[in-house]
């Protein structure tokens, strides 16, 4: 059908009789000449009609925006060049214009940013935009990379089932009725997690698979209810062999992709310093900002607020020092109280450090009331405060303190511009194990219930759960996870001692994971792995906040697909046949 693309025409071209085939990216028609840019997957290409070619010229006055095109003429140089472009020399003079397909009036202008229901309901359309392709080409190309570098290194492909049984990360299931086994379902499998466990028990030694991965989930920019894992798994190996394997790994794709250059060796920090410097247990290490611990500055005082939890057990009290934060205004501040109490801050307490060297009488704060002069001096000093920074402070339980002024720290940082303009991965180690809780009275794991202990012994994991580590890890780059494993659990017993602390009692565990604990039992090899996720690193890399931008087909916040409305109804045929009766109130119309 064509001769060339319209993005790749060039100087090389002229003289020569092309056939192009592409939308109308503009059209122009004045009184003697018409102008089209025609856009295809490599880029635009200027289609000039001028007025003696009557056919063609005529035709013009039907083409529209989008209408998609077959164009044959005469490359020739073009006399005002455009540098923006790449073919910016050259110009197609038409000889022959074909419209292969009229477009309607579009839902959204092409070039403008259209809101995301729209763009969701014409996506092909809004895959069309440059930006778009770009992104998803990003993708593409890191997909490629992470083959080429696995196949080179012998790994093995090897693809594991969809319909399947539940396989816990943490999410909820999706589930599918099955019609031949009355009221029994698959789940869509969370993770590849047992399937490439069981391989290394098969004998596989190393796997790898871009495997989709299902989780009934809130959804947010970064999470999709189906989303794409690289997922591997090795034989024989400890917390480092699986480190320095995928850093290397991450390494060369952003350097191939991106031309990225990351750190030689990724820093590492564990969970407990994360979260007691960062509030997070993927901390954004681009910000410069610092969590600082004044409880004990603080158990003296009389105000309340602070002085209890900074003496109860599971609490926390925190500062965070902004630099030059004095000149925030009591807008600004109200704001940032709204924006913690998301994140279950019952306030935010705050000191503006206008000239420290007068003490008390320098600081401007509506809690420096409460505090005596060595209180106050304490956490000024604690958080290095200098004249013209604000000091922020949070009290309450450990949990809802770390995670409101991790966010805090996060938003004070992107909203003053202190978000460092470069890389920065860590890996987070030594995770607890176990999570207790509250409102299910039971410890819940904080990887997955197949991570491995750092404690060998089951006597001493079950005498010391609460604060056991595990051999759990995670990849951190920019504030985002990017990928997280461990080593497993590879001892049938130390499996049983991990899903009893789990409250999954030896019956369950047999209905749920007897095939595993089975496997276990036959010679089954130390191993460990990790999964990335795609979707997370082609964001990163393709400079987008939103997962969905390098998805082609992604799914909105409420997890509908708005082009082919999906989920739908389906006919009561369709449920009888697979035994499903809906209940009345959850019909829709
Ligand atoms: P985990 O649950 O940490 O580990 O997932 C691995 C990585 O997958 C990405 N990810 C997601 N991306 C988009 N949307 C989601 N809803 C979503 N959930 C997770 C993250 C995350 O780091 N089986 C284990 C891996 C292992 O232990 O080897 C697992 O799935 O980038
Ligand atoms: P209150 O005693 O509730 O009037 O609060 C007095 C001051 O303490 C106000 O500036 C509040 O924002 C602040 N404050 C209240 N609760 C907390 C908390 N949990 N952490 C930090 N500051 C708080």
């Amino acid at each position: 059908m064509r001769t060339h693309f319209c993005g790749l025409i060039d100087e090389a071209l002229v003289g020569q009789t092309v056939t192009l085939c592409g939308w109308v990216n503009t059209i122009r028609k004045q009184s003697h000449v018409a102008f089209i840019d025609l856009r295809d997957h490599e880029g635009l290409a200027q289609v000039v009609i001028e007025r003696e070619n009557d056919e063609a010229f005529t035709l013009a006055d039907q083409i529209g925006n989008e209408y998609c095109l077959r164009v044959t003429g005469t490359i020739r140089k073009r006399l005002s060049v455009n540098d923006k472009l790449r073919t910016g020399t050259v110009e197609l003079l038409a000889d022959k214009v074909e419209i292969l397909n009229a477009a309607k009036d579009l839902p959204f202008a092409m070039h403008e940013n259209p809101n995301e229901d729209m763009r969701m309901t014409y996506r092909y359309l809004d895959l069309r935009r440059p930006d778009m392709q770009k992104m998803l080409r990003t993708r593409i190309k890191l997909v490629q990379a992470l083959r080429r570098y696995l196949d080179a290194r012998g790994f093995q492909d090897v693809e594991t089932p969809i319909l399947t049984k539940a396989t816990p990360e943490g999410a909820r299931d999706y589930l599918v009725p099955s019609r031949v086994h009355p009221g029994q379902f698959y789940a869509l499998p969370q993770s590849p997690q047992l399937f490439k466990q069981i391989l290394m028990m098969a004998g596989f030694d190393r796997y790898y698979q871009i495997a989709r991965c299902f989780r009934d989930e809130d959804l947010r920019a970064d999470r999709q209810p189906e989303f794409t894992q690289l997922d591997l798994e090795f034989a024989f190996v400890e917390e480092k062999d699986v480190q320095d394997f995928v850093e290397a790994l991450i390494r060369h794709v952003f350097k191939e992709v991106v031309n990225v250059e990351l750190d030689e060796a990724f820093p590492r920090m564990t969970w407990a310093e994360a979260m007691r410097r960062f509030g997070s247990d993927k901390p954004d290490l681009r910000i410069a900002l610092e969590l600082v611990d004044v409880a004990d500055a603080l158990k003296h005082v009389e105000f309340k607020v602070f002085a209890e939890p900074a003496n109860a057990p599971n609490c926390r009290v925190a500062a965070l020092r902004v630099p030059d934060g004095a000149n925030l205004s009591r807008k600004d501040i109200d704001g940032l109280t709204e924006y913690v109490a998301r994140y279950g801050a019952k306030g935010l307490a705050w000191i503006k450090v206008d000239d420290l060297a007068k003490g008390r009488d320098g600081v401007n704060s509506p809690v420096a009331k409460f505090l005596d002069d060595k209180a106050l001096d304490a956490v000024l000093k604690a958080t290095g405060a200098q004249s013209g920074d604000i000091v922020f402070v949070g009290a309450g339980t450990w949990k809802v303190v770390t995670d409101f002024m991790g966010a805090l720290r996060l938003k004070v940082g992107k909203d003053r511009g202190l978000v460092e303009n470069t890389w920065k991965p860590l890996w987070v180690t030594d995770f607890p194990m176990f999570e207790y809780d509250e409102e299910e009275k039971r410890f819940v794991a904080l990887h997955h219930p197949f991570t491995a202990p750092k404690v060998d012994d089951i006597a001493d994991l079950r005498a010391n759960a609460a604060i056991a580590v595990s051999r759990g890890y995670d990849m951190v780059l920019n504030g985002n996870e990017i990928g997280g494993g461990s080593i497993r659990i590879h001892r049938p017993e130390m499996q049983s001692t991990v899903f009893d602390l789990l409250g999954i009692g030896p019956e369950e565990a047999e209905a749920k994971f007897g095939f595993l604990l089975k496997a276990l039992k036959f010679g089954a090899p130390p191993h460990g792995g990790l999964a990335f996720g795609i979707d997370r690193i082609a964001a990163l890399m393709a400079g987008t906040e939103s997962i969905r931008d390098v998805i082609a087909f992604p799914k909105t916040t409420s997890a509908q697909d708005l082009m082919t409305d999906a989920p739908s109804t389906v006919s009561d045929a369709q449920l009888k046949e697979l035994h499903v009766k809906v209940a009345a109130e959850s019909k829709s119309a």
